[in-house]
């Protein structure tokens, strides 16, 4: 029986440890006082009520629902009042009706005409570019990696995959757009759209920026201009010209043989290739294989972008913006009308990074996919004493010269990591989600966890931080092109009598949550906190919804509950705030759980069926935006 399906999700560290933390716990940053003072105000105790849910003691939110409860079963909760629907299922045909999902027998060819596996990003384009039209758009929405024991029938081990499971396994990674609408029986999926469409790890794209074309990119005779596909892609973000962003994370799992050997070991080392593939992609094309291939990881950790409304678009992999495990990417426009992109490296002690493009932002470069392509790019330093000073990553400046392996703007943008490492960037605990509050332009980063922090640093304040954080950044008085920011800790994730401190004076049972991931602003100004790892606390992952500012903020609250196994990832609202669409990633997995074995069949429930992550789409059944 399987042991352990899943990819890691948080490696060893691999940024240098020989200078030193800043280590600094700064207590009045962290004041019980400071923090409760700014909530100041409210006295209300939250309300015990009864309702028609599964735990008898749901307590009313200050949102004014009731929550679910926090521990996991094998079913999804809402508040009364709010409904979900299943969208879109893995297997489900999205570009030709009659590749009908069968767990016996997934070809690749199937597959790449099917939705993909562990969905996770997604974003509701209106079907008008740029509109707000709220009953009609396409779904974008990426999927992050496979978990073959789990998916296909016999449980194999990633090692033990057929050929057409093989195939059928790399069809479901990278990304899907399908277009959805919205009628009186609630949203569904048109199968038959002509916008449908797969993104894959074989799907034709090109480079761009500073990286496109250079040598270390060229070898096996490639141009370096171009390459195939996008995996492992996790999160992601939105242009203001309408089209998407895919970000590539995990990357490094799926490469096999000596990475010491070729001319990118140290490259390797520092983005951890270590050669010990997860995924066994090797075993059916030659660009897994490093023996064979050893530049090939560098065609990874990219930024992607693509216009969903253009079935043949060619996406662009955006090397201006950094070679990293980009857990996504959150765009905005600055008031000088140039676009910035805040972005973060997802392992232990890794960084966080701005981009800010070069030129302000014209409808012309929009079209051909230029904005990005030219841009400064930093790495944040927080200071003890709240000031984060944004550090350029820029070839021929400060130690980013050739005495440190450095030769162009290309080498930067390849080897992102040892150019923010020399620019003493500061080591974070697995900053993820990034979220910009629409109302006060400040900046929220989850951090998810990391139990391997010895050394608190008073943006990671916690040694061995098994539940995570949430910063908030606060630009300067240029705004985003501030060199200087200032920052807080807005929440501790958690439960402890000393860290309850950090919650807001109404919290609640409720109000505890463990391991934030993605982070979504809505258009009122609050952040929707999805997480990823309860299922280690024995609790269930959640979706909450925290208040930013007034008097509700840091007052956090539970509006989810994901079904046993599932983390909840990818939140993105129609314009109209009715609809909050939200991916359930590996419902019904465990360490140990399998195909004839998972925790549970959500979503069909059906005993030939294995469970299959979804999209679902909720909403307040009386109609009208989620919150009121
Ligand atoms: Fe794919 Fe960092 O989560
Ligand atoms: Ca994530
Ligand atoms: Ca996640």
């Amino acid at each position: 029986m399987p042991q352990d399906h899943s990819p890691p999700e948080h490696e060893a560290r691999t940024s240098p440890q020989d200078r030193p933390d800043l280590a600094e716990v700064v207590s009045t940053r962290l004041s019980r006082r400071q923090l409760l003072a700014s909530a100041a105000g409210l006295g209300v105790a939250s309300m015990l009520v009864s309702c028609s849910s599964s735990d008898a003691n749901a307590t009313t939110s200050l949102f004014g629902f009731s929550e679910p409860g926090w521990l996991p079963d094998g079913h999804l909760h809402l508040p009364p009042g709010y409904q979900a629907n299943v969208l879109l299922r893995w297997g489900d045909p999205i570009t030709n009706p009659q590749a009908l999902f069968n767990p016996e027998y997934q070809t690749g060819l199937i597959q790449q005409q099917q939705f993909g596996y562990n969905c996770d990003f997604t974003a509701f384009m209106p079907f008008s570019r740029n509109s707000q039209d709220s009953d009609r758009g396409l779904l974008v929405v990426n999927h992050e990696f496979t978990i073959a024991p789990l998916m296909y029938s016999g449980s194999p081990l990633p090692s033990q995959l057929t050929p057409n499971q093989l195939r059928a396994e790399m069809a479901a990674q990278g990304a899907s757009v399908v277009e959805i609408y919205r009628d009186r029986s609630g949203w569904q999926y048109n199968p038959t759209s002509g916008y449908n469409r797969r993104i894959t790890p074989h799907t034709p794209m090109r480079f761009d920026g500073p990286a496109a074309g250079h040598e270390r990119l060229q070898l096996n005779r490639r141009d370096g201009m171009h390459t195939n596909g996008t995996w492992n892609n996790c999160g992601g973000g939105v242009t203001p010209w309408g089209t998407v962003l895919l970000a590539e994370e995990n990357f490094n799992f799926y490469f096999k043989g000596q990475p010491s050997a070729g001319p990118e070991a140290e490259n390797h080392a520092r983005y951890g290739v270590t050669g010990e593939a997860f995924f066994n992609w090797y075993k059916a094309e030659e660009r897994w294989n490093l023996n064979l291939d050893p530049s090939y990881p560098l065609h990874a950790g990219w930024i992607v972008e693509f216009d969903p409304y253009n079935p043949e678009d060619m996406p662009v992999k955006h090397t201006a913006l950094g070679r990293m495990k980009h857990e996504g990417c959150t765009l905005t426009l600055s008031h000088k009308g140039h676009v910035v992109a805040y972005m973060a490296d997802d392992q232990e002690f890794e960084y966080l990074y701005r981009f800010i493009s070069r030129y302000p932002m014209t409808s012309a470069a929009a079209q051909q996919k230029l904005v990005l392509s030219e841009g400064e790019l930093s790495v944040a330093s927080f200071n003890a004493d709240g000031q984060l000073l944004w550090r350029p990553l820029i070839y021929g400046q400060g130690p980013i010269t050739p005495a440190n392996g450095f030769h162009s703007q290309g080498d930067v943008m390849l080897n992102t990591r040892r150019a923010a490492d020399l620019m003493g960037a500061t080591p974070l605990d697995r900053p993820e989600g990034i979220a910009i509050n629409p109302q006060t332009n400040r900046i929220y980063c989850s951090m998810t966890s990391n139990k391997s922090r010895t050394q608190p640093h008073a943006a990671s304040p916690r040694a061995n931080n098994p539940y995570g954080h949430i910063l908030e950044l606060i630009p300067g008085p240029d705004g985003h092109h501030s060199e200087t920011f200032t920052w807080e800790i807005f929440l501790l994730a958690g439960r402890n009598d000393e860290e309850a401190g950090f919650q807001h004076p109404a919290s609640t049972e409720g109000s505890y949550f463990v391991n934030p991931d993605n982070l979504v602003c809505d258009a009122g100004g609050n952040l929707w906190i999805a997480t990823d790892g309860a299922p280690d606390f024995g609790l269930a992952d959640t979706l909450m919804v925290c208040g930013l500012s007034g008097d509700k903020r840091r007052y956090a609250s539970r509006f989810l509950t994901a079904p046993a196994g599932a983390e909840v990832t990818g939140t993105s609202f129609t314009p109209d705030g009715s609809t909050l669409f939200l991916s359930i990633q590996h419902p019904g997995a465990s360490r140990t759980s399998h195909f004839h074995q998972p925790l549970n069949r959500w979503p069909d429930f059906h005993p030939d069926l294995p469970p299959r992550p979804s999209v679902i789409a909720v909403h307040r059944t009386d109609g009208g935006t989620l919150l009121r």
